[in-house]
């Protein structure tokens, strides 16, 4: 499979990392450009690097993984008909208050949603630090082995990500549509903690819209 992703930082390198050991082919992008680069291509061997545009023509799938606060910048036209997984999470100290998010009326993943109109969202990869997604996989059927949380509207595209998951070394809890992909946002308790696929289940099923754990509960 091809996979584009955009933003070449923590989570969007350690994505490429595993994605290029199951066997996959990958492009990196991000806003200044391929020519600033070089220490990922370098880094990452087997990766291609490109512009946003590059990377999303390129990738069967579409991974963002850009600061929230720029999601509006991701190329709406170009994405439609896409698999989007959603890797953004939202930190106002980083992305600045978003009102609608600050009164629990949406999701991140369905504010995102809404700006790639005829893309396929599916949020992915947002509850796991990307240093753990480097050292927390296992194969199928290993007795610890994680599982992280998926949201997405769209059946197919989450079975998509369900079998990338699971080559990646995963398992995957589907925690239902974008509009319920709050139970695994930033301070909920699925967030970021090491959970199999019963722990994950019963961490989705506590959470609560408005209560947000306090900083120090999940590891960051
Ligand atoms: N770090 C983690 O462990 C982790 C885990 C799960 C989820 N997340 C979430 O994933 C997202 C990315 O986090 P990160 O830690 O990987 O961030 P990061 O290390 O700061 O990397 C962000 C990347 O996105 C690029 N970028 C920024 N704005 C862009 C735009 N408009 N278009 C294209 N590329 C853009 C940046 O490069 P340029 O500025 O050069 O464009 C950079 O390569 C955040 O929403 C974060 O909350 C992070």
């Amino acid at each position: 499979m091809r996979i584009g992703i955009i933003g070449a930082g923590f989570i969007g390198r350690a994505v490429a990392q595993l994605a290029l050991a199951a066997g996959h082919e990958v492009m990196l992008s991000n806003s200044r450009g391929p020519q600033t680069m070089s220490s990922v291509a370098s880094g990452i061997r087997g990766s291609r690097i490109g512009t946003v545009e590059d990377a999303v023509q390129f990738g069967e799938l579409v991974l963002a993984a850009i600061p929230l606060a720029h999601y509006r910048s991701l190329p709406a036209a170009l994405l439609a008909g896409k698999t989007v997984l959603d890797a953004n999470n939202y930190y106002p100290s980083r992305d600045g208050h978003i009102e609608a998010l600050d009164r629990f009326e949406t999701t991140t993943s369905q504010l995102l949603a809404e700006h790639l109109e005829g893309a396929r969202v599916v949020k992915v990869f947002n509850a796991i630090l990307a240093q753990d997604l480097l050292t927390d996989g296992r194969p199928n059927g290993a007795p610890d082995r994680r599982a992280l949380p998926i949201a997405g509207d769209d059946p197919q595209a989450k079975a998509q990500v369900v079998q990338l998951l699971d080559e990646l070394g995963f398992d995957a809890v589907d925690g239902g549509n974008l509009a319920e992909s709050w139970r695994f946002e930033r301070a909920k308790p699925a967030y970021c903690i090491p959970l199999d696929k019963p722990g994950l289940r019963a961490a989705l099923a506590e959470a609560q819209r408005e209560v947000e754990l306090p900083e120090g509960s999940w590891r960051s």
